[in-house]
């Protein structure tokens, strides 16, 4: 867990008791969470922003950071964004979980970055990426190991409750994603994608140019200087840090933690590029 979370809360969040109603925003860090509660709050406010005076946290909080009395405080339905790997993250059959997932080059780059920039939480001011991959390598990170939280959860995703996505997809296709997300919550929010309007809305509010904005009005709030949860936004920015060697060593892991799934099919151009 992440050294700047409560450990009560993070005890709590284990034990939080979801309801039929619940919307779950999963996915391991660093995969585009951030960018997936923006969507599912657009879509659940008819692409309205926030108010200046609102705060995602405070809208779509964390539950293992919050806890589970503050999630039990939220109206309803609760929107909750979680880490959890699949096994821990509470259950219920007629909840709703989506779960991103992004190619775990990209994410290594944007974990690196994140660690980085929480200087009171990590001592890692001045960590190389080298260091940095070697870590998240062992799994030895926050939240753990990459494919430990991954690979259940692309097996589960043949389940009606459970919408898997990719931040590949979603920055190649807005549009096409936003629309399943908006059928995948029900026949209120797939009544709003179906307003051209609205759903133009939802695109220009979750676009990577309007989130930088609107984030970098919000850390500047913050009194810990928390770094943007929006950076670079890209895909095949690790192309700019990995040697070589670390290419194939991250693509062997995948191999090897993939075995017996299609999960290569997810990312085959940033897997063949690896091998290069
Ligand atoms: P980078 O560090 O590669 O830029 P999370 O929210 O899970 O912490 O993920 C953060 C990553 O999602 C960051 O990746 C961030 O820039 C990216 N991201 C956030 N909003 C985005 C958007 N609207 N479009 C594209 N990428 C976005």
């Amino acid at each position: 867990m992440p050294m700047g979370f409560p450990l009560e809360a993070f005890r709590s969040a284990l034990q939080y008791t979801a309801r039929p109603s619940d919307i779950f925003i999963c996915a391991y860090p660093k995969c585009g969470t951030t960018w997936l509660q923006y969507i599912v709050y657009l879509i659940l406010h008819e692409g309205k922003v926030l108010p200046a005076s609102g705060s995602m946290t405070k809208e779509i909080p964390h539950l293992e950071e919050v806890g589970k009395a503050a999630v039990e405080d939220l109206g309803s339905p609760r929107c909750i964004k979680s880490h959890l790997p699949l096994h821990m993250m509470p259950h219920h059959s007629e909840a709703s979980y989506l779960y991103i997932a992004r190619n775990p080059f990209d994410c290594a780059v944007s974990f690196y970055h994140h660690t980085r920039g929480f200087a009171q939480h990590y001592d890692f001011v001045n960590g190389s990426f080298d260091e940095f991959f070697e870590c998240f390598l062992l799994g030895e990170v926050d939240f753990g190991d990459y494919f430990a939280n991954l690979v259940p959860w692309y097996k589960s995703r043949g389940q009606d409750n459970i919408l898997f996505l990719t931040y590949e997809q979603m920055k190649a296709q807005p549009l096409e994603t936003i629309c399943s997300i908006g059928s995948f919550l029900g026949a209120g929010a797939a009544a709003v994608v179906r307003d051209r309007k609205v759903l133009k809305d939802v695109i220009r509010n979750s676009s990577y140019d309007s989130m930088s904005r609107d984030q970098q009005r919000w850390s500047s709030q913050r009194p810990d200087n928390m770094p943007a949860f929006v950076r670079k936004g890209q895909v095949g920015d690790w192309l700019n840090y990995f040697s070589p060697d670390q290419a194939l060593r991250l693509a062997d892991k995948f191999d090897e933690r993939a075995h017996g799934t299609d999960l290569k099919t997810l990312w085959p151009e940033v897997l063949r590029a690896a091998r290069d």
